[in-house]
């Protein structure tokens, strides 16, 4: 099937109400488990890469980095049938906004979450009249998650949750295509102290004032099975805590339909790995050693892709 715009995927999702994994990745490996998920589950698939990622595929160089993943991952919706798209996470600098919308990326995000709601929005418009020219459809955030987000960090006492009066504003005069509204979440794999706990009502008002598509940064389950078994073979994550599956099947009754995940498929990989190397300490081919990661990270996705309703949605 082919290699499709985001836009199609979450504007299905948005009217069906069902959530989509917005999937990370850094190279091939996560990339054939994740379209190996999505087959095995009749899912849509979105992919997404942030600045970090592309400067890293493409040694520093990001027109390279972005032209890189587009060719990975328009070669595997080619030979597959699943829609398939390519995303831009958290883009906060023009020039590598710009390199994936040359490359092909089917959707961007324009991150300026962190600057007051008019600069938010007078960069949000800017980067949205240029992609919707060329036909690639944008995010945006409104708000702050707590903790670290692509290298900026955001004390805690700083951050602010989405104004749903605000969101409305914003999507009406940006014309911006999906919307990530902080509620409660943050990056990483040390979410909550305590219980996990996310403002739903302030989801409900903003899904209400503004109808989009809404996305949920910071998703990450971390599931206590995978920190377990990690643990087991010699990874310290004392005190790591995710949002617990029943809470993103709620955020998805309440208008999430694009679900960003990385740390899981981190985890999940780093567990498999740390596993076999403990198990087979002569190996050394590659594509052996990976194998149990990469079937680790597939598993959890598989999961989090009925959990969400998006399996048979292909
Ligand atoms: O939201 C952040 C993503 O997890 C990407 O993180 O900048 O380490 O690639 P990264
Ligand atoms: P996690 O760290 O919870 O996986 O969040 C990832 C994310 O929001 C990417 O934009
Ligand atoms: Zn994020």
């Amino acid at each position: 099937m082919p290699y499709v715009n985001t836009k199609t995927l979450l504007d299905k999702a948005n009217k069906e109400n069902y959530g989509i994994p917005a999937l990370n990745i850094n190279n091939l490996e996560f990339l054939q488990s994740i379209i190996d998920a999505g087959k095995e589950e009749k899912s849509p698939v979105i992919i997404e890469t942030s600045e970090g990622a592309i400067k890293y595929a493409g040694s520093g160089d990001a027109q390279r980095g972005a032209r890189i993943f587009v060719d990975m991952v328009r070669a595997y919706a080619d030979s597959v049938d699943i829609p398939v798209s390519l995303h831009l996470d958290h883009g906060k600098t023009f020039v590598i906004i710009m390199a994936a919308i040359k490359a092909g990326y089917g959707s961007v995000m324009i991150d300026a979450s962190e600057h007051p709601f008019e600069e938010n929005l007078e960069k949000t418009r800017r980067i949205v009249e240029i992609a919707h020219s060329v036909g690639v459809s944008v995010e945006a955030e409104l708000g702050q998650l707590v903790g670290i987000e692509d290298n900026v960090d955001v004390k805690e006492e700083e951050a602010t949750l989405v104004d749903p009066e605000e969101a409305r504003q914003f999507v009406d005069e940006s014309d911006v295509d999906f919307l990530a509204p902080a509620i409660g979440t943050s990056h990483g794999a040390f979410k909550f102290k305590g219980e996990a706990r996310l403002d739903f009502d302030r989801l409900r008002a903003v899904k209400d004032s503004t109808g989009i598509p809404l996305v949920l940064h910071g998703a990450s389950s971390v599931p206590d099975e995978i920190v377990k078994l990690a643990e087991e073979h010699g990874a310290d994550f004392k005190g790591a805590k995710g949002v617990p599956s029943e809470i993103l099947k709620q955020t998805v009754q309440f208008g999430i339909n694009k679900v960003n995940t990385d740390t899981d498929l981190r985890m999940a990989f780093i567990a498999g790995l740390r596993e076999t190397l403990a198990e087979t300490p002569a190996e050394f081919d590659p594509r052996k050693y990976f194998k149990k990661p990469k079937e680790y990270v597939k598993n959890l996705i598989r999961e989090r892709m009925r959990i969400l309703g998006c399996s048979g949605k292909a």
